[in-house]
């Protein structure tokens, strides 16, 4: 396994309606992703064969996509359908671009650089579940997906980067068990009562414990759980598709259950959840900027296991090797928040 074989979110589906084409770049490759107007969707390179306009750039016509210098026409297996300058004499023929797997699910478009590995889309938890909604937002980061992934299960960095709004200080001692298995790591953690700072009035007004895990999954998933009794469940599921080297789109389902607010809390949800993805925004933003004039060369602590765990499993990946033969290892630690 490496990159190119998992699927990473191209774009939400409302943002391809029948005949549109949209622009975008996975790993560096640039895509063209289209819908015809039986809604069924193709990605391309983006780049015509003919003089290498951008595809994206044109239009689809008929459930063709047309490009716009010239007007060159492909079909959705990528396949030249139509070249305007040979009028009548144009045989449709062997020029085709490179095509990629698309598939939608759950309001995503998904795409694969490389077929024929055994990976399939993520599931997102609760998505579609009788009681739960789910608010999506999507942000640039401009830092690496392995980076993005684990500020986004990183709890110390909280009461530093969110004071008030997430978490504040309290010098409390928190427990957690850690398990990396099947290419993922799982954090559990103990005796939390509080977190979303002003929020924990909305979320857990008795202050019960909460249930809370943490979950990364090889290449660039993380879903975090909060159950706060009952039936109070709150889940924030991000995927961080690696636009490049250094620039990363992540795609954010908060996906919450809270009975009869649910529905009503939708604006305060997304507004809160906003401010608080601003404020990573610009901390990774900064970070990527000191790692490319000094290095990556990190320092840990006990805390830093979550992440160590992560980056052992990006590695296999980056050296082509399937993430879920590592040995699977557990170990409980102490931190203070
Ligand atoms: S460059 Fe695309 S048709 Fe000429
Ligand atoms: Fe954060």
């Amino acid at each position: 396994m490496n990159r190119e074989d998992y699927w990473y979110i191209a774009a939400e589906s409302s943002e391809i309606p029948r005949n549109g084409v949209v622009s975008r770049s996975i790993l560096g490759e640039w895509l063209a992703v289209f819908r015809n107007d039986a809604g069924e969707l193709a990605a391309l390179q983006d780049r015509c064969l003919h003089r290498t306009a951008q595809l994206s750039r044109g239009k689809v016509v008929g459930g063709h996509l047309q490009c716009p210098y010239h007007g060159w026409t492909y079909g959705q297996d990528g396949s030249v359908s139509r070249i305007p300058s040979m009028g009548p004499e144009f045989r449709p023929g062997s020029k085709c671009a490179k095509t990629y797997e698309v598939v939608e699910k759950e309001g995503y478009i998904y795409v694969r650089l490389k077929t024929g590995s055994a990976s399939t889309p993520f599931s997102m938890p609760c998505h579609g579940v009788h009681g739960y909604t789910t608010i999506r937002l999507q942000n640039r980061f401009k830092n690496t997906v392995t980076n993005c992934a684990e500020n986004f299960v990183d709890i110390p960095h909280t009461t530093f980067v969110h004071p008030k709004i997430f978490r504040d200080a309290k010098h409390e001692a928190f427990g957690a068990v850690i398990v990396r298995e099947n290419g993922s790591v799982k954090v559990t953690y103990q005796n939390e009562r509080k977190n979303f700072g002003w929020f924990s009035w909305f979320l857990n007004p008795k202050g019960v414990e909460i249930g809370h895990t943490d979950e990364f999954f090889a290449p660039n998933i993380t879903s975090v759980h909060y159950r706060f009794g009952g039936k109070n469940h709150f889940i924030i599921t991000s995927q961080s598709v690696p636009v490049s080297e250094e620039e990363t789109l992540v795609y954010t389902d908060l996906t919450y259950n809270y009975g009869i607010w649910t529905l009503p809390s939708r604006p305060l949800v997304r507004w809160q959840a906003q401010v608080i993805i601003d404020q990573d925004v610009e901390i990774l933003n900064n970070q990527m900027k000191t790692i490319q004039k000094y290095g990556a060369n990190f320092q840990n602590s006990p805390a830093d296991i979550i992440h160590t765990w992560i980056e052992s499993i990006q590695a296999e990946v980056a050296e082509g090797r399937d993430p879920r033969e590592l040995p699977r290892r557990e170990t409980e630690i102490r931190f203070w928040v």
